[in-house]
């Protein structure tokens, strides 16, 4: 019997998450929040001169780059030993991330990491494309999205909690553009994968999301 796993795919702010980490913790799977992946390279990139467009540079970096995830109630992550949870969340590093995923060399050399973290009892994996291309086995698949305001206010909030500085006019902008990117890429846009549960939470609560993606599972 392969290890279980539940991918939860969708664009920016849809709630991902949120919901995945609580599903990971009613059922005592594993979580994997693959845009914190594509996150550390980005601030693993900002500590050399490489930027964001060699791609023999970008990969090497990747390759030799050393994640340490801690998931209690938030997610802790070490590059190289180093402590980065507090620079993963800003916009201007999402957007660096989504620059460099869009390289097809430089998602080679990460599917392994994520692969790696397929381990039992079970996994539930977030991102852009887990039931397509890195789980595409998957038994069960969702696609989370809500409205641009409703994702844009999201990530507002999100923010401002962590005492982060952000006007919403330019988030909006922002993360249009960052959506863009991942949708329209050729490696491994994002994509909702065939036979997902479609899931719009612009109207809905956490914890009814949360519900629907359990029923799925049971
Ligand atoms: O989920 P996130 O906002 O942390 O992701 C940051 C960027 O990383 C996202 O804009 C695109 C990229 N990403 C990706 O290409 N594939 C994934 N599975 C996850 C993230």
């Amino acid at each position: 019997m392969p290890i279980p796993v539940l991918t939860i795919d969708g664009p920016s702010g849809a709630g991902k998450g949120t919901v995945s980490r609580l599903v990971a913790k009613k059922l005592g799977w594993n979580y994997l929040d693959s845009g914190s992946i594509y996150r550390s390279l980005a601030i693993a990139l900002q500590q050399t001169s490489a930027g964001l467009k060699n791609v023999t540079e970008i990969v090497r970096v990747a390759q030799a780059m050393a994640l340490d995830f801690e998931c209690g109630d938030e997610l802790i992550v070490k590059l190289n030993g180093e402590d980065i949870t507090g620079r993963l969340g800003l916009e201007s590093t999402g957007s660096a991330a989504s620059q460099i995923a869009a390289l097809p060399e430089v998602r080679r050399v990460l599917l392994q990491k994520q692969q790696d973290f397929r381990r039992l009892p079970g996994l539930v994996a977030d991102g852009r494309d887990m039931g397509t291309v890195v789980f595409p086995d998957a038994e069960n698949k969702v696609f989370l999205t809500a409205s641009a305001e409703k994702r844009a206010e999201r990530r507002y909030k999100q923010l401002m909690e962590k005492e982060i500085d952000v006007n919403l006019a330019e988030l909006i902008k922002e993360i249009d553009a960052r959506d863009r990117r991942d949708m329209e890429r050729e490696a491994a846009p994002l994509a909702m994968a065939a036979g997902a549960l479609y899931i719009d939470t612009s109207d809905m609560t956490i914890n009814a999301v949360v519900e629907e993606v359990l029923n799925l599972i049971r």
